[in-house]
């Protein structure tokens, strides 16, 4: 095998450390998904209390910066929970504080967001050209990955004031184009980066500062999280004002789909369930259901259940969904929901819930184990995106025996083959798929939905066609480690 790369994975978030979404579960999976095809990766994070934490009391200082654009910073050691390395930059001026990582108490993005990132990205490209030393030798990186727009800054920093000369490759990946960090101009002359950054071609976005921007047109390589939504970003409804940049950059613009974790998601080994089964032992998941069923309030019955596990946003789809309620109760079905999000589509569903006793179960909040319990023990999971990079909720639905039914975009088109006429004769099919969020698409695959759980074996042939898919990381891992070797030996 060739020589082992060093990677320096740099996200605002990554399990089982600290999670809002997809984004952790990624930059959780990632190191160990690396590791076979020859990358060591190091993962990179802001030391937020609850990393700081895990890091635990003796962990040893191996870096400092008495100005770390403009507060004191400290780079610390330690590993992940799964033995990978970890490094966590602890500048309590930034990170150290009640709330969530992007928000505060009441919900507000801290307005110090654009420092709070901005200095983990020129952390990040002074450790990624040897700032960190051992035994007086340097210990440069080969690459830098950066996630979303929390990190977008390092590839900026590394082209326009790198820490040494030698040019450092990175990658971007965009988990959401929605989220691209635009800040006002006045924050520019505080980054230390030369006039020249501020450009068309730099860091420069609509009179502002545009961190996503910066790192999409600085990286080597851009990649996203599903092929579908690599080609969907190249148009405005998807690109969100960033398609012309992509468009540009075509060449170096890769979809790699993500895997999942199947230490994490695997309903053989998964501890979190009432009665643990696999795809031999479907009959299994009926103590699952029965145990949903009494978690959440609903009837007992044969009949469907669907459930949703998601951020309670406009992007999900969330504001049609207490729409179709009425008609989702009418053909049969069940609803048990778990999130969190906008107040108005909260009280709409709660309002649902309550014309609905015993057949519509909500639950406000946020719980990881009660979100593997709903997959074990759901029939159907609801996923009706505008858009969606990849999605993991899917993924880990088909992993259960609990079949998408999902709007066909971004990486739900991906991953979801659809239980139509043609598919089912080829003996295919893992879910329902439908085109548009609105009222009568969502409606109509609710009633296609019902109408194949009605055939208990037709069901089950989708329930083992959907378990036997292989969305583990082994073929991403590969694609990754192939993106980064190109990158670092061209
Ligand atoms: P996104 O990152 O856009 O929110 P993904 O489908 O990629 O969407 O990832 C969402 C992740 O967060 C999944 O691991 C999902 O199970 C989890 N999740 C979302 N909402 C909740 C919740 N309320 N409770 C527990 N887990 C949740
Ligand atoms: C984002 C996307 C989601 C994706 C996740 C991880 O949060 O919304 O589709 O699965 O990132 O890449």
């Amino acid at each position: 095998m060739s020589t082992t790369l060093r990677v320096l994975s740099v996200a605002s978030e990554a399990v089982p450390l600290v999670k809002t979404g997809g984004l952790a579960d990624v930059a959780g999976a990632l190191p160990a998904a690396l590791a076979p095809h020859g990358v060591e990766t190091t993962t990179l994070l802001p030391g937020y209390p609850s990393v700081l934490g895990a890091l635990g009391p003796r962990t040893k200082a191996v870096h400092s910066w008495p100005s770390l654009l403009g507060t004191s910073a400290r780079l610390l050691a330690g590993a992940l929970p799964d033995g990978h390395p970890l490094l966590v930059l602890d500048a309590p001026a930034l990170y150290a504080r009640e709330g969530l990582p992007y928000t505060d108490a009441a919900g507000l993005d801290w307005a110090d967001n654009w420092q709070r990132f901005a200095a983990l990205g020129r952390a990040a490209a002074d450790i990624a050209g040897g700032a960190v030393t051992k035994r007086g030798k340097s210990q440069p990186f080969d690459l830098v990955h950066a996630h979303d727009w929390q990190a977008a800054l390092a590839p900026a920093y590394l082209r326009f004031a790198p820490f040494t000369d030698r040019h450092t490759p990175s990658v971007v990946t965009i988990h959401n184009m929605a989220f691209q960090g635009w800040f006002d101009p006045g924050v520019f002359p505080q980054l230390g980066l030369p006039d020249t950054a501020w450009s068309l071609d730099g860091v420069e976005y609509h009179g502002g500062l545009g961190m996503l921007k910066a790192g999409l047109a600085s990286a080597d390589a851009i990649t996203t999280v599903s092929p579908t939504y690599a080609r969907e970003i190249r148009s405005s409804a998807f690109g969100m004002g960033l398609e012309g940049l992509i468009v540009e950059r075509g060449a170096q613009v890769h979809g790699i789909l993500n895997g999942i974790d199947a230490d994490v998601w695997n309903p053989a080994t998964d501890k979190a369930l009432a009665a643990r089964y696999s795809h031999r032992s479907l009959d299994k998941r009926r103590a699952n259901k029965r145990a949903l069923e009494a978690e959440f309030g609903l009837d007992e019955g044969d009949g469907p259940i669907f459930i949703v596990v998601t951020r309670l946003t406009w992007q999900k789809g969330m504001d049609v969904l207490p729409e179709v309620l009425d008609h989702l109760v009418g053909i049969g079905g069940r609803l048990a929901l778990l999130g969190s999000g906008d107040a108005a589509i909260e009280r709409a569903l709660h309002e649902g819930a309550a014309r609905h006793p015993g057949r519509v179960g909500i639950r406000i909040g946020y719980d990881e184990a009660l979100s593997h319990r709903m997959q074990a023990g759901g029939d159907a999971i609801l996923i009706p995106s505008r858009f969606e990079p990849c999605g993991l909720t899917q993924l880990y639905g088909l992993a259960y025996g609990c079949l998408p039914v999902v709007a066909r975009t971004g990486g739900l088109a991906d991953t979801v083959i659809d239980a139509n006429p043609a598919a089912l004769a080829a003996g295919c099919a893992t879910g329902v798929q439908f085109d548009g969020v609105n009222y009568d698409a969502l409606a109509a695959a609710l009633t296609r939905t019902v109408q194949l759980h009605a055939s208990p074996p037709l069901w089950q042939r989708l329930q083992k066609n959907a378990m036997r898919c292989d969305f583990s990381w082994s073929a991403s891992g590969h694609a990754y480690a192939e993106l980064y070797r190109m990158l670092a030996t061209a």
